[in-house]
């Protein structure tokens, strides 16, 4: 029996859905394991307090980073990458514990120009767990988590940090 005419718009706006139902892409989940050096303090410093805390405690306080993504945790290591962040002390219970923005911008090899956001907490001393939020290029759409510790920190006046970073970001 053929479809009466009224039917018709409907049954194309049916065929329409299926075929772009059909080239939806697959997800796939791809793990990056690599380090993040912070210089803090001294002429090559990477991040920089933007705002000062008022009144006597780090309440309030706002810093900018543009710091380094390397394959490994030693300075000659490999550069494969650039974060712009924002690190803002918004807790009043607790001095060590920051609200941080990060984009990580790759600027090497497969992944060369694309970048994952992150929103999430930095707890100075513990094992943080912050949201992938979504990402660009061949992250586009993106969404995972990240799992980051501090590894080591030299120095005095000028610091430098080293924290390990894993990647779990699920992505088309
Ligand atoms: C800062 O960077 C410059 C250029 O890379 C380097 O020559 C200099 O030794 C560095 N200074 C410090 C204190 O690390
Ligand atoms: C800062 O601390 C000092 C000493 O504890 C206190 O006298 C002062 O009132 C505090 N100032 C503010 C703005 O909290
Ligand atoms: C990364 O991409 C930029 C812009 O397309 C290009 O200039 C640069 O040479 C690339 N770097 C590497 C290491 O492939």
């Amino acid at each position: 029996m053929a479809p009466s005419p009224s039917l018709l718009p409907l049954l194309l706006l049916f065929a329409v859905v299926a075929t772009v139902g059909s080239d939806v892409p697959k997800e796939k989940m791809t793990h990056l394991h690599f380090y993040f050096h912070v210089y803090y303090g001294g002429p090559n410093a990477t991040i920089v307090t933007a705002v000062s805390p008022p009144g006597n405690g780090t309440f309030g306080g706002i810093w900018v980073g543009n710091n380094i993504l390397k394959e490994g945790p030693e300075s000659s290591s490999m550069l494969i990458g650039r974060t712009y962040d924002l690190t803002v002390q918004a807790s009043i219970e607790s001095q060590s514990a920051y609200l941080y923005m990060l984009n990580f911008v790759f600027t090497t090899g497969e992944y060369n120009g694309s970048s994952i956001s992150i929103v999430g907490e930095e707890v100075v001393g513990e094992t943080n767990e912050r949201a992938i939020v979504g990402g660009t290029g061949k992250f586009r759409m993106a969404r995972g988590y990240t799992i980051s510790r501090l590894i080591s920190s030299t120095g005095t006046t000028e610091l430098l940090l080293v924290h390990e970073h894993d990647a779990y970001i699920y992505h088309y």
